[in-house]
């Protein structure tokens, strides 16, 4: 595995490897790398000759700078499980290689994506991610990049960058990894207790509960219920919404739900301070 802080050398391997007919997988991150990330590895791997991944904490995706410095950095682990991984190439810039002192971000038309849950408790943050996503797929010829299920928004929101800008890349969803519990995996685990680790487990348990007592019509009780259960263990609920898969617009009192596969949950909580998020599709 060869790392690349300079994006120029690395497109340069890039384009010779597509001219030899290899197809090239992008797995973009931030680091400090969970079973999440191995797994969007070794789809990379299954689906494409070459594996790239990046590492990089970008600062445009942060609204608030506690949160950009307390996010987790392991840079010498990630170096060892990347290469573990069996990667081709692992891309480690520096900011100013993604911003030059000259750079102007640009506005991206995202959609009602932004306007709801993530887009609300983190403004700028999909503009942000949109922009980072955007200077990787203009440095890197590559032909796929891979992202998690867990950030639904997120993938949404590339979805409809690569199709603004044009660019030739297959966006691949992959389904989220989670603990044993059903904690799904994120980066910012690593912040929590052993006790905050359980509570943070409840996330799922709750959409569990919430999916069996849904039943054809939507009743918001339920959700009013299992945000009082999270309440009540401590955690600080920054929302909990049954929403539509593709719209993102909120399901209303009778609503019908009969199309099962069409609605997800949705939340996000605090635990110990540490900000998590996940999202369920209301299909079994
Ligand atoms: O999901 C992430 O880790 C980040 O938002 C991403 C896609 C690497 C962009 O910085």
């Amino acid at each position: 595995m060869i790392a690349y802080p300079s994006g120029q050398k690395l497109s340069k391997q890039i384009a010779a490897w597509r001219e030899r007919g290899e197809s090239v997988g992008f797995v973009p991150t931030m680091g400090a790398l969970h079973k999440g990330h191995a797994t969007l590895c070794s789809m990379a791997k299954a689906q494409a000759d070459r594996v790239v991944v990046s590492i990089f904490v970008n600062p445009t995706q942060f609204h608030d700078s506690q949160d950009l410095e307390k996010y987790p950095r392991t840079i010498d682990q990630d170096l060892a499980t990347l290469s573990a991984l069996g990667v081709d190439a692992v891309y480690l810039p520096e900011v100013r290689e993604i911003y030059p002192a000259d750079y102007k971000q640009p506005v991206y038309a995202l959609g009602p994506l932004e306007k709801v849950m993530e887009g609300v408790h983190r403004p700028g943050h999909f503009q942000g991610v949109a922009a980072v996503l955007d200077r990787f797929f203009q440095l890197l010829p590559v032909n796929m990049a891979f992202f998690g299920e867990k950030d639904f928004q997120q993938l949404e929101a590339v979805h409809r960058l690569v199709a603004m800008k044009g660019h030739e890349i297959s966006v691949v969803g992959c389904p989220t990894i989670r603990e044993e519990c059903g904690l799904a995996m994120s980066s910012r685990n690593m912040r929590l207790s052993a006790a905050g680790r359980e509570t943070a487990c409840s996330i799922y348990k709750g959409f569990i509960e919430i999916k069996k007592a849904t039943a054809e019509v939507f009743e918001p009780d339920h959700l009013e219920q299992t945000k009082k259960n999270w309440e009540a263990l401590g955690m600080e609920v920054e929302y909990l919404e049954l929403a539509h898969a593709t719209t993102f617009e909120s399901a209303r009192q009778g609503d019908s739900l009969a199309l099962r596969n069409s609605w997800r949950l949705f939340a996000a909580a605090h635990v110990e301070g540490v900000r998590l998020i996940d999202n369920l599709a209301l299909k079994s």
